[in-house]
């Protein structure tokens, strides 16, 4: 089937439902979701928004945390423009239905996390992803100019070039998409989405990792597609812990929000002592990079599996009602975090790095934008101020459809192009489940030993040359089968996982969150500048 509207967009967390959301002012619009529509990190999300709110607060602090989190890589026009344009976006939030809890001395209730000189966090008790995620998704629903496509995985973007190559007729003037190729998983059908402007909202890619927070979606397909035609992808090498997963044989990915430590929360050893002042005047409260490292260095020291958070001492009534969700889930694996402290370890969190993208959103490709953690915008550098997250997801959103809305006038003139059908070119047979699981775990084990926290230069070699037979192998076996969702997703990871080593091995310097014991200092001579990877 051919489906067309002015546009494409591939994702409905917090990115790609606010761009919709706008775009239909201009047009019709098709969201393509590869799983339930609210399986995102954005109903995830537990601390909240940051923006400045408080009366204690000003925009050029944000700023300077930004920065500073950010480790002189952030790109100071980026972060100066998401810090001002945040409480409209937060307001505009509020406009749809979004209740934020609300503060004593504030409009909102404000809340701390690692590397903020201020309280300046807005929040939905710890459940605000969920909130965000569930308004945005039923206002979409009720908009008559925006279709949602569930179980919809886009496979490959389409380009004029690759029409060229296919015979195509109508060719565009410049490198430019018209659209996807996208995979109905429940019926096992390609179909072919055309439009004028495409964007990228696909999330992260922490399934790269063995241990993560992120949800099964988060397997960098934007990424690997945008990379795929040609986009110049940035900053794959910094790669976000989070400090505090749950550590449970029955916990599959749930994070402890950092909020728990804003809120008093204090990391502990197995014998209850603290640890984090060795490590940094921030305690825990530091950026999370260190935060992540000193755990990790505690666990290599001791030996042991995991360390601890504990708010018991904060007043029980207090901990049920500003954090439901997280006493719940651990309530319900037999932890009472009122009493007793939540063993947690650290996990692949959040790719700073990403499609590289200017201050709209627009990626090198014609037509082809890229918003929320699957660009790499300049305003995260080297590592992610906490809570900035969501915000950059509303915002870039917001400046996408700023500059779609000058696009689209021009594109609507230009008819669709034609386009074949894909093309299954003979192949029946689906390829052995086990050949695409092996991989996964192979993929997934190698970066967690060999890419993850502490890194050094053999380990990433050894990892390139594993990672290499294993998109070898993909490559030559790509064609051979019947196209399946895990089969798609695993040619992604190995692509996503590939960009990450190339990265790490080109950076020969420690910052933020890519620390190499073979250089571990510092050298901003050469290396303030962002790693670019563009596929020839
Ligand atoms: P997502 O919300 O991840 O949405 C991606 C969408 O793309 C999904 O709909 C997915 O199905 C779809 N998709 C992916 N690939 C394809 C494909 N091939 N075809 C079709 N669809 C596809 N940040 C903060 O700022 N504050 C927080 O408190 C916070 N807490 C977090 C807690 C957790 C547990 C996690 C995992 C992350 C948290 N983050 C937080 C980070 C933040 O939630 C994410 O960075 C953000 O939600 C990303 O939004 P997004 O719209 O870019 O992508
Ligand atoms: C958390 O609640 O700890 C996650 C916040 C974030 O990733 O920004």
């Amino acid at each position: 089937m051919e489906i067309r509207s002015d546009f494409l967009v591939i994702g409905s967390g917090i990115a790609g439902l606010t761009y919709a959301l706008k775009a239909s002012q201009l047009g019709t619009v098709a969201i393509v979701t590869k799983r339930e529509k609210t399986e995102t990190s954005t109903g995830h999300a537990q601390g909240g928004i940051a923006s400045v709110i408080g009366k204690d607060d000003t925009f050029d602090l944000h700023i300077q945390d930004t920065l500073a989190c950010g480790d002189g890589l952030c790109h100071e026009d980026v972060v100066e423009m998401v810090v001002r344009d945040a409480p409209i976006r937060i307001q505009e939030l509020v406009s749809l239905g979004v209740n934020f809890d609300p503060g004593k001395n504030n409009a909102y209730d404000l809340t701390y996390e690692g590397g903020h000189s201020r309280r300046r966090i807005v929040h939905v008790q710890d459940f605000t992803g969920r909130e965000i995620e569930h308004i945005l998704i039923a206002k979409a629903e009720a908009n008559e100019n925006i279709t949602i496509y569930e179980h919809h995985m886009a496979i490959d973007l389409i380009t004029y070039s690759r029409l060229l190559k296919r015979g195509a007729t109508t060719i565009g003037k410049e490198e430019s998409c018209c659209g996807a190729y996208v995979l109905d998983t429940r019926n096992n059908v390609v179909h072919t989405f055309l439009s004028k402007i495409t964007v990228l909202a696909t999330g992260g890619a922490g399934k790269v990792y063995l241990y993560t927070s992120n949800p099964d979606i988060a397997t960098g397909d934007g990424i690997a597609m945008g990379y795929r035609i040609g986009a110049p992808v940035a900053n794959m090498e910094f790669v976000q812990f989070h400090p505090t997963c749950l550590y449970h044989p029955h916990a599959k990915n749930f994070l402890i929000s950092e909020t728990l430590r804003g809120e008093g929360g204090r990391l502990i050893d197995k014998n209850g002592k603290t640890f984090m002042e060795k490590y940094h005047p921030m305690k825990d409260l530091a950026f999370r990079d260190i935060v992540a490292r000193a755990i990790d260095a505690e666990l290599k020291t001791s030996g042991d599996d995991c360390v601890f958070l504990d708010i018991s001492h904060r007043n029980a009534e207090f901990i049920k009602k500003r954090f439901p969700n997280v006493y719940r889930k651990c309530l319900s694996l037999g932890i009472d975090i009122t009493k007793e402290p939540i063993p947690v370890v650290p996990a692949a969190h959040y790719m700073c790095g990403g499609v590289l993208t200017d201050i709209f959103g627009r990626t090198k490709i014609g037509g082809l934008y890229a918003i929320g953690e699957t660009a790499c915008t300049g305003l995260h550098g080297a590592n992610r101020l906490a809570s900035n997250s969501l915000l950059e997801g509303l915002v870039f959103a917001n400046q996408a459809y700023l500059k779609s809305a000058q696009e689209i006038k021009e594109r609507k003139q230009t008819p669709y192009p034609d386009v074949p059908i894909w093309d299954i070119g003979g192949t029946t047979e689906t390829i052995e489940s086990v050949m695409v699981s092996h991989n996964w775990d192979v993929i997934r084990r190698l970066m967690w030993n060999y890419v993850g926290i502490v890194r050094n230069d053999r380990r990433l070699n050894l990892a390139q040359h594993r990672i290499q037979n294993i998109q070898d192998e993909i490559s030559e076996y790509y064609w051979d089968y019947r196209i399946t969702g895990d089969f798609v997703e695993l040619r992604n990871i190995s692509t996503v996982a590939g960009l990450i080593i190339n990265c790490a091995l080109i950076r020969k310097e420690s910052r933020g969150l890519h620390f190499n014991v073979d250089y571990p200092q510092k050298d901003d001579i050469a290396w303030r500048k962002d790693t670019i990877i563009e596929r020839n």
